[in-house]
């Protein structure tokens, strides 16, 4: 089968498909998956390289997010929700081929109403943007919200939830193109360019100098937004896009009663399983009502072109979700 498989660490443009990939086996609690579409994540550049935390034995293929069906010839475990031909969704390593294997507890069913396009890049960033917002800044209807990277995967993500939660929503991110698709996909109420000095007062300026409950920060921009967060704001930190790790200044914290708090949605595996459920029922039904809408980045890549998707990615010029499609076909959602 084709796979795009890493045979030794190396940038990924060092990289090329290989057409000899042996199909994998499941073991005991997972599935069998054709891949019909997978989903871009920049950790992948990252483990092409040795350099993410997770490192598979060589030679592994990439890629974690997809999106597919249950295939003809997997085993199905013993509980398991799923038979052969079901559309589902989720993650495990070897997204980027034609066939991978997934632990059953990291697989979904793919709402009807969903693209395998569309459906590729929810596992990872959605409940990211939904737990931030619900259980950790435990947003309220009525609040103001600050995303930054507002058009990125997890960022677009969060502006179309903080919208649905009924918030008052500012997408921060650093061009106009991009705050533009924040606009038109994720329905932000108001836009600001970080890349312009003192945007800040912009914030403070469209909060009638109160400033945002909530800062919802993917790039690490923590210190930079408490100069527009409001008495009692939570800011909640998302990841690192800018490339450093804030260390950040607790007289500020201080000065205006802040709460910052942290968010590692692959953790709540090992810490907080029963959350898990009531984030995936939430957002299921966010996006079976059509209330919430995957974005996808506008040029869908193939296995072949699949590095330059990872360029795009890497070079920031994506917005939403890059998808792979894998099988050219049946790409319309069971129910239009
Ligand atoms: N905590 C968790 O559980 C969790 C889960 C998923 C993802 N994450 C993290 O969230 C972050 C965003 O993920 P994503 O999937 O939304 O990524 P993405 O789609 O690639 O978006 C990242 C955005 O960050 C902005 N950015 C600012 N400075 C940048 C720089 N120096 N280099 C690259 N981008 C920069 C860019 O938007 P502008 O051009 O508008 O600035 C870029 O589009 C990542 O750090 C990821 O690891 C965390």
């Amino acid at each position: 089968m084709r796979g795009f498989q890493v045979k030794e660490l190396a940038h990924h443009s060092k990289i090329e498909l290989s057409y000899d990939v042996p199909e994998p086996e499941p073991k005991d609690g997972e599935i069998l998956i054709d891949v019909y579409s997978g989903a871009l994540n920049f950790f992948d550049i990252l483990q092409t390289q040795g350099k993410y935390q997770i490192k598979p034995p060589l030679p592994f293929v990439l890629g974690t997010e997809f999106a597919g069906r249950v295939a003809q010839n997997s085993p199905i475990p013993p509980g398991s929700p799923f038979k052969p031909g079901d559309r589902v969704f989720g993650a495990g390593q070897g997204a980027y081929a034609d066939k991978m294997v997934a632990k059953l507890d990291s697989v979904l069913p793919l709402p009807d109403e969903l693209t395998y396009e569309q459906g590729a890049g929810l596992y990872v960033t959605w409940p990211t943007s939904y737990e931030g917002l619900v259980g950790r800044a435990q947003m309220k209807p009525g609040e103001w919200v600050l995303v930054t990277a507002a058009a990125g995967g997890v960022g677009i993500a969060a502006v179309q939830l903080a919208k649905v939660l009924g918030g008052k929503v500012i997408a921060a991110a650093g061009s106009q193109e991009k705050l533009e698709i924040a606009k038109r996909y994720g329905g932000a109420d108001y836009l600001v360019d970080y890349s312009k000095p003192e945007w800040q007062k912009d914030v403070l300026r469209i909060t009638n100098g109160s400033g945002v409950d909530i800062v919802f920060d993917p790039v690490g921009l923590v210190q930079s937004s408490f100069k527009c967060l409001a008495w009692r704001g939570r800011a909640v930190v998302v990841g690192f896009a800018a490339g450093s790790i804030e260390k950040l200044p607790s007289n500020l914290i201080l000065l205006k009663n802040i709460s910052v708090v942290g968010l590692h949605w692959g953790a709540y595996r090992n810490h907080e399983k029963e959350r898990i459920d009531v984030v995936w029922k939430a957002l299921l039904e966010l996006f079976s009502s059509g209330k919430a809408k995957p974005v996808t980045y506008s040029e869908i890549f193939s296995l072949e072109s699949l590095t330059q998707g990872l360029d795009a990615l890497e070079h920031r010029k994506t917005y939403g979700k890059v998808v792979v499609n894998i099988k050219k076909n049946d790409t319309v959602p069971a129910k239009l």
